[in-house]
């Protein structure tokens, strides 16, 4: 009789043999699975980044596609110039500081409280109203991962919580899963800088405490909030990011279950020293992939 912890060794094999994984200690790997396999659905929750992870880095012509928050720079860009150009020189000033090796994380939280307040400040002062926003996503340059939608809706199918834990704007994430999906799923939560409403549904004001790149782990995490006691006996848990920013995201689960890290490697393939990072903090790393079939094959072996 075939038990389901057989899947493991040949997942393993299929992990190993593709060019595009890298696995620095595949005996942990297969260790975490086993235990993420014996506890089964039921103990595990998915915790994953959004912009450049679930979404797609870039499109088949190597342009490159929108984060959440660049959903204001294109739309506005078409409106208002000016103030379109003001989010877009925000970006070429700050994203090299957010990924430069040269910089330690506490030199660079003081640039990123700076970029994300300049850039709410700006969404604020313009008042846009909840349809414009909802407009401007459906208009955006924001594309699933290859996978990433029947990703999100397995999940559901097999009750395992998702929570979508993102620096972006989670007003966005949601109208993009809303158009994309039809609705938001059950089992869907979300971690991120949300726009407030006034009466008139125009933006004023941003959600607190400010998420930014370096504060993605317990600190901003509300445990107050009806999901928390949802995932309270999930001790498995399956992380999905794209940046050094994103390996905490767990940090605030109270469990002593494995994580199983599962990076996703958009930068340059000629930077050997970024991947060789990569591979010391994820335990999977998946480079330039568009997809989520391994992220779909990790969960396919749980269920
Ligand atoms: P995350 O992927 O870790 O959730 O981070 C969100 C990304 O959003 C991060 O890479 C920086 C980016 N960003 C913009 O593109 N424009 C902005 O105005 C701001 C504040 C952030």
């Amino acid at each position: 009789q075939l038990k389901k912890t057989d899947a493991i060794p040949l997942l393993m094999n299929f992990l190993l043999n593709q060019e595009n994984v890298l696995c620095r200690d595949p005996t942990t790997v297969a260790a975490k699975l086993r235990k993420m396999v014996i506890g089964g659905a039921g103990k595990t929750v998915v915790i994953s980044d959004f912009d450049y992870t679930l979404s797609r880095f870039e499109n088949e012509q190597g342009e490159r596609l929108s984060t959440t928050h660049g959903v204001f720079d294109d739309n506005v860009m078409r409106l208002k110039p000016e103030l379109g150009q003001k989010f877009i020189d925000l970006k070429a000033k700050y994203y090299p500081i957010e990924f430069s090796p040269k910089l330690t994380m506490e030199e660079k939280i003081p640039h990123m409280e700076t970029w994300w307040g300049t850039s709410h400040g700006l969404i604020i002062n313009e008042k846009f109203s909840k349809s414009t926003i909802e407009e401007f996503v459906r208009q955006s340059r924001i594309v699933f991962r290859d996978g990433a939608e029947d990703f999100i809706q397995s999940l559901d199918a097999h009750n395992i919580p998702l929570v979508i834990f993102s620096a972006g704007i989670g007003n966005i994430i949601e109208y993009f899963l809303q158009q994309k999906l039809g609705a938001i799923p059950r089992n869907t939560h979300f971690i991120s800088n949300m726009i407030l409403f006034d009466e008139e549904d125009k933006a004023c004001a941003f959600s607190e405490p400010l998420i930014h790149t370096f504060c993605k782990n317990s600190s901003v995490i509300q445990k107050e909030t009806s999901f928390f006691h949802e995932i309270a006996g999930r001790v498995n848990v399956i992380l999905l990011g794209d940046s050094m920013g994103d390996i905490h995201m767990d940090v605030g689960v109270e469990r002593d279950g494995p994580t199983l890290k599962v990076g996703y490697y958009n930068g340059s393939l000629e930077d050997t020293e970024a991947m060789e990072h990569y591979e010391q903090v994820y335990d999977i790393v998946l480079v330039r992939d568009p997809t989520f079939t391994v992220a779909q094959k990790i969960v396919d072996v749980i269920n």
